[in-house]
Order: structure tokens, then C-alpha cells, then sequence
């Protein structure tokens, strides 16, 4: 089978498109013939091996080659030992680390959920991991409860948009965004109530706000402190930073600290592979709650201008690698 294939940490010149033995499940695992692949900053995270504290959990060097994607949507070919979960021919979806810009991928089953007919397997790559962060931050980090008034900065890409959605799902009162002025309209129809162009300053006026969910991490605590009202939470999913050691962990350790001198609650949170909140996300996909934006659709072909334009960082919604052919 064919797929994207790197052998050490490298920038896109160092993936491969290439024939690589299939997979075999081992006992709790499944076989999925990959209809289609959705796309993360996670993965040239992955690829290049940055930052580098990442290395201390997914090695110092790549030992052997690996496979890159995580967001997967396909259909059930074979399944291991003690599996009772899912069978051969069902449709699945999941977020499974690495492994999903190939024809065939193996994963645990308890990173999969069922997708009915009605949602296409497009759809349903492009949501896995940015939809599981959206609904995990919302829910579990901010802890928001209905009619609470909502911000979400960096609303115009992956996780941001989903967070729109699923704040309207989960009964905000009011759900603002902050992205630049071109999608604002794109961000309206989506849900949002008001949207601020982000180069500009958002007026305290436009406020206050109990949550705010920020993908980006431009703004320093004592910026955001007008915008919040008594009690609000900040929920920091990530940030601009290329800063090749720590990454992302320099912006959450520095609000920590930040909010702790301010008096401003603040959160770092890490999404985590749920197959009851990836149920939730597939029943929201099917009855329209949620409806992932796609930016393009790119062949197998292209996934080298796929990760490209991830790395460059404006995706309006979301990037899919069509693999094989699922019509729906
Ligand atoms: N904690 C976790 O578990 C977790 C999970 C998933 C993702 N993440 C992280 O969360 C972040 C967002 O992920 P994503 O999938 O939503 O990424 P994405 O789809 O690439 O979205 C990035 C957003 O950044 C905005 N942006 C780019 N440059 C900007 C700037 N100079 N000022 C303000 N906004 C700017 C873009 O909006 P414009 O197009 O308007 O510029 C876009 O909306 C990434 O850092 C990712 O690694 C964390």
C-alpha cells in the first residue's frame, strides 16, 4: 500500500510518498481502508520533531519509519483479536496519532467511532481532533454552562471554528470571535454573534466574557483582563509560537504565571481520544449541529501542498487528503 512515509525528523522535503507493507491488527486494533485524511498542525509537529520537548515522549531520533496523520475517516477491512466494538464494513472515524496519509491504517479501536451514512467521510476527516479539542475545552477546561458569554480567538481555523459551533450547541448565551476581517462573514454563518477583526484591539466594551478559548495565544493576560467578567476562564488550546524548544508551553507556563498575578483564571488543556466524545462529534455530524469547514480537498498526490499550506497557517476550517474511494 501506498503512504506518507518519513524516516527522521525532517521539513516536507523529507516525506515520501511511497509502497510500505500493510498493516496487520494486533489484538484491540482494526484495519481501516482510508477513504480520507484531515490534516492538524499536529502533524508537522510530528514530522519535524518540534519543539523539541516533544522528543521526550515520541523519541530523540525516529527509529523507524512512520506515518504521517492522525485524523482518519474509513471503513472497517479487518479487525483483531477481542474486538467487539466494531466490525468489517463499518464506517469509522478517529484521531490516531500517526498513520492516516496511507491507503490502509491501523489503530485501537477505542479511537474510533461510528459515522453513518449521511456524513461523508470529508466531513468526518476533517473533524476528529480539532472537533475532540473544541468540545473538550468548552466543556472540561472552561467547565461553561448555559447562557455564559463566550470568546473564541482564532476562531477562523480548525479548532476555532468548531468552537463556535459547539459553544452555540452547548447553550452559550453568546458566542463572539476574534479572526481576521476577510472571514468574518464565513464566521457569522457559523454561528458566532459578532466577529472582531483581530488586528484590531477588542474593545472592553465588547464584553465581558466568562470564557475564552484561545488558539492563538497573542494576547497577554492583563490585554485580556478588560474583556472578562468576575469568575471567567481562559483556555489556552495554543499558540502562534515557533519557538523550536518548548513551543506552545512557554505561552501556557507564562499565563500561568501571568494569571496568577492578575487574578485571572487560566487553563492549559491537551485533547485527549475519547470514543464517547467522538460518538458525541458524529451524532453532531449527522444532524447538522456541527458542519466542518473545508478549505480544499487535495488528491493523494498532493499532499506535499496539502502540508504546506497547514504549515503557513491561515486554513479557513479545515485541510483533507482524499485517499480512496469512499463516494460518499
Ligand atoms: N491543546 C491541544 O490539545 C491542541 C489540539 C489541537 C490543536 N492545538 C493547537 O491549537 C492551535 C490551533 O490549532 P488549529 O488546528 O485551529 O490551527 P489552524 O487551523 O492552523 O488555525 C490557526 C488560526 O490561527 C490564526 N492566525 C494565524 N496567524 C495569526 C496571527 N498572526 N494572529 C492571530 N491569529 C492568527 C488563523 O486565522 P487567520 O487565517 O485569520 O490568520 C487561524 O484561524 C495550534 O497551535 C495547534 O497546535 C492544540
Amino acid at each position: 500500500m501506498r503512504a506518507v512515509v518519513f524516516d527522521r525528523y525532517t521539513d516536507l522535503t523529507g516525506l515520501e510518498l511511497r509502497d510500505v507493507a500493510g498493516p496487520t491488527p494486533a489484538p484491540g486494533e482494526v484495519v481501516i481502508e482510508v477513504a480520507a485524511a484531515g490534516l492538524n498542525p499536529f502533524d508537522w509537529h510530528m514530522y519535524r520533531g518540534e519543539p523539541w520537548i516533544m522528543r521526550a515522549s515520541e523519541g530523540w531520533r525516529v527509529r523507524s519509519p512512520r506515518v504521517v496523520g492522525a485524523d482518519v475517516a474509513g471503513t472497517v477491512t479487518r479487525v483483531g483479536e477481542g474486538v467487539s466494538r466494531l466490525a468489517i464494513g463499518d464506517r469509522v472515524f478517529g484521531s490516531i496519532g500517526f498513520g492516516a496519509l496511507a491507503e490502509q491504517a491501523v489503530t485501537d479501536v477505542r479511537g474510533l467511532a461510528r459515522i453513518d451514512d449521511s456524513v461523508s467521510a470529508l466531513d468526518a476527516a476533517a473533524t476528529p481532533m480539532a472537533g475532540l479539542t473544541a468540545l473538550q475545552a468548552l466543556r472540561d477546561a472552561a467547565a461553561m454552562a448555559e447562557g455564559e458569554r463566550v470568546l473564541v480567538w482564532g476562531a477562523s481555523g480548525g479548532v476555532g471554528h468548531f468552537a463556535v459551533q459547539i459553544a452555540r450547541a452547548l447553550g452559550a448565551g453568546r458566542v463572539d470571535a476574534v479572526a481576521s476581517a476577510e472571514r468574518a462573514d464565513f464566521l457569522l454563518c457559523l454561528g458566532a454573534d459578532r466577529v472582531h477583526d483581530r488586528s484590531r484591539e477588542v474593545p472592553a466594551s465588547a464584553g465581558p466574557y466568562d470564557v475564552v478559548i484561545d488558539t492563538v495565544g497573542t494576547q497577554s493576560v492583563p490585554q485580556l483582563r478588560p474583556l472578562l467578567a468576575p469568575g471567567a476562564r481562559v483556555v489556552t488550546v495554543g499558540s502562534l509560537s515557533r519557538e523550536r524548544l518548548l513551543g506552545p508551553a512557554t505561552k501556557l507556563l507564562s499565563r500561568t504565571v501571568a494569571g496568577a498575578v492578575h487574578r485571572v483564571t487560566t487553563k492549559g488543556m491537551f485533547a485527549a481520544v475519547r470514543a464517547a466524545d467522538l460518538d458525541t462529534l458524529a451524532r453532531w455530524l449527522s444532524d447538522g449541529t456541527i458542519r466542518p469547514e473545508i478549505e480544499q480537498v487535495y488528491s493523494f498526490a498532493q499532499f506535499a501542498d496539502a502540508l504546506a499550506t497547514l504549515e503557513r497557517g491561515h486554513v479557513r476550517g479545515k485541510l483533507v487528503v482524499e485517499i480512496g474511494g469512499d463516494e460518499r
